[in-house]
């Protein structure tokens, strides 16, 4: 949009630009900008128009931007044309993603780069590293305080090995996605020194405080998100003599956005990383970054307008990356993430679908669909051009993220529903086999969330213990359902890492300095190969699991409709224990029917229950994942314990 205040002023900027940055062929960065201006003038306003030094950090900012689009390899340049040009290439349903720790699911990264054919073997193509950025060893919070947003932990490897995984990914077609930090740092970032040494400066890049006034006024509306080991959100610093802002652990200092400074730094190191070769930024902790007094200070006005500002800026330097936003909050704010107000994303095009991952465990739980249903179909709707990460586990632990009401709404009581709920998944109910750990356990709020690995929680852990050949069948039919679901709900399949040979909580962590009290390292495993290997050994839990899943990943592929264009049509049943949709392709009549049994007994589908909605099955059709055809009695669809399908109207 061409606006005449903005444009005067981008006009100044320019002519004050660096002559080595003006002396360059910057023709696409300088379209690009014409365009973004207007819009990223206003943001930047917003946020930091009463400084009288705001023009200098505007024009310090477009500095930025245009050092490192200088520094954009001329492959990288192409990329960015050629995204710009097929602006929907992550929605495909060719994309299938996997999280995983260098140094757990390989050594390290010269290591990593060994076992980039693995991803290839299983059809990933899409690999999260997660944060190998220098910490301090043991207050690291698994990678998320860093210490040097530009130097790779010497446990990990170089910057160079990075390379080296990057070009043999490349080579494979994979895609990597890089983790940034965005709201906080270790307390041993060397900003936080210098706040240390009484450098005015740098304790502007944080939120000091010389006495508890203001941290106390913060204290009566914030929550506490580590009760057990941080509670409380500030930390007293001795050596500087002032209390710190520490929303997270007490050695990670919340970075202060107020401040434009901090801004236009993690720009900059969002940018490095674009051009280190990352096609996916997954900014970390998005809803906290902007702190208001009286408020949860999470999910604020201003926290939306930094991110449409990194949007804007990243898409001027370096419009091939897209940004995933790791919002873990209730579904109405989620959606928020892709940007309020606007018909295409506008702030992160990918978001975590926190809330489907909780609804799927809930459906483990309870085997039956009810809160499932009702959760998405109280899933705010999307807009264009964005899309959700969907996965079952992660190394982070399962919060039971859906609403009381719709608790409500699928006939339980909220707070019995989750306390069954914990006690179900650590194995205190009755029924239960599965073998979780409480974490983040509130004792005010009473609020706990869950560690484990998917197959421990699933229960196979405790029917391997007991050697119960018919309960392992069905724990492996139960989490092949699961992923039955995150392959076909409409967004990017994330798997975590271990998860394909069905590896199990590791206990080890209870030793470990710096681990024993945080049960999230229970989900955390180094891999272990030899038991890996097995996935070529038919018979082996490893096979059965692994196989399972390339093939699933290779139909997934295969099937246009599952490309996420807003296509998913949630379907009424009257089983409870079924969940069923449509997926339907936007460019031609053909629908896939996806329904699974969350029940460990057999269930029928009423096929007048789908016929209404035009979608006739008949004993012709196959079911697309096991090419068999499809069990049908009398007018019922049948559904063995924990299984799925996958029905194509063609
Ligand atoms: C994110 C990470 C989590 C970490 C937190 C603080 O939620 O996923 O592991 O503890 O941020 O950085």
């Amino acid at each position: 949009m061409y606006e005449q205040n903005s444009h005067s002023i981008l006009n100044e900027i320019l002519d004050k630009l660096k002559p080595e940055i003006k002396e360059q062929e910057l023709h696409h960065f300088y379209t690009r900008l014409g365009a973004n201006f207007y819009s990223l003038f206003s943001l930047f306003q917003y946020l930091y128009g009463n400084r009288k030094d705001f023009k200098q950090q505007l024009l310090h900012l477009v500095e930025v931007m245009a050092k490192q689009y200088i520094k954009r390899t001329e492959e990288q340049k192409r990329t960015d044309l050629a995204r710009e040009k097929d602006f929907n290439w992550f929605l495909s349903e060719n994309l299938v993603g996997m999280t995983l720790y260098a140094d757990g699911f390989a050594d390290n990264l010269e290591n990593l780069k060994e076992k980039v054919p693995y991803f290839q073997e299983l059809g990933v193509n899409l690999v999260h590293i997660m944060p190998i950025l220098d910490c301090p060893d043991e207050a690291s919070d698994g990678g998320y305080a860093v210490s040097d947003y530009r130097k790779i932990n010497d446990r990990v490897g170089t910057l160079k090995e990075l390379q080296g995984v990057i070009e043999e990914m490349k080579k494979r077609d994979i895609l990597l996605v890089l983790d940034v930090v965005v709201n906080h740092t270790s307390d041993q970032h060397a900003w936080a020194a210098k706040a240390r040494q009484g450098n005015k400066k740098y304790q502007d890049y944080y939120y000091t405080y010389d006495d508890r006034e203001i941290p106390d006024m913060f204290e009566e509306s914030l929550p506490e998100i580590f009760p057990e080991t941080s509670p409380g959100n500030f930390t007293w610093d001795d050596s500087m003599g002032k209390w710190v802002m520490t929303v997270f652990n007490n050695y990670q200092w919340d970075l202060n956005y107020s401040n434009p400074a901090v801004f236009t730094e993690m720009l900059d190191i969002l940018l490095f990383w674009s051009n280190q070769g990352a096609d996916i930024l997954r900014l970390d902790a998005v809803a906290f970054l902007w702190k208001k007094i009286g408020s949860t200070s999470q999910n604020e006005r201003e926290a939306h307008i930094l991110l449409q500002l990194f949007k804007d800026c990243c898409q001027v330097t370096a419009p091939g990356v897209v940004f995933i936003a790791e919002a873990i909050v209730a579904p109405v704010e989620v959606v928020k993430y892709f940007g309020e107000d606007a018909v295409n994303a506008k702030e992160c095009e990918i978001a975590y679908n926190a809330t489907f991952m909780a609804l799927l465990w809930d459906a483990v739980a309870t085997k039956n669909a009810k809160l499932l249903n009702q959760g998405v179909k109280n899933l705010p709707n999307k807009m264009e051009r964005a899309t959700w990460l969907n996965y079952i586990r992660c190394h982070d632990d399962i919060g039971l993220g859906f609403s009381d009401m719709d608790i409500e709404l699928a006939g339980y009581h909220a707070k019995s529903h989750r306390d069954f709920l914990i006690n179900y998944f650590i194995g205190k109910h009755d029924d239960s086999i599965a073998r979780g750990l409480l974490f983040g356990h509130n004792e005010k709020t009473n609020d706990a969330r869950i560690s484990g690995t998917l197959t421990s929680l699933i229960g196979l852990e405790s029917m391997l213990e007991q050697n119960n050949k018919e309960m392992i069948n069905k724990s492996l039919k139960h989490i092949l359902l699961l992923h039955s679901m995150i392959f076909s709900f409409g967004g990017i399949p994330l798997l975590y890492y271990g998860d394909e040979v069905g590896t199990l909580n590791d206990y080890s962590y209870i030793d470990k300095l710096g681990k024993a009290n945080d049960s999230r390292w229970a989900h955390r495993p180094k891999i272990d190969w030899e038991k890996a290997d097995r996935r070529n050994q038919p018979g082996t839990i490893e096979y059965i699991l692994f196989s399972a899943l390339k093939r699933m990943i290779a139909v997934r592929k295969e099937i246009p409709a599952f490309a996420d264009f807003n296509n998913r049509e949630l379907l009424e049943i009257s089983n409870i224990h079924l969940f069923a949709f449509f997926r339907n392709d936007r460019n031609s009549y053909n629908r896939v029917l996806v329904i699974g049994n969350f029940d460990a007994h057999s269930q029928k589908l009423d096929l007048s229950d789908i016929s209404s909605h035009g979608f006739r099955i008949n004993p012709t059709m196959r079911d697309l994942y096991s090419g068999e055809f499809p069990l049908i009695n009398k007018n019922h669809l049948v559904l063995p314990p924990f299984h799925f399908y996958w029905i194509s109207n063609f």
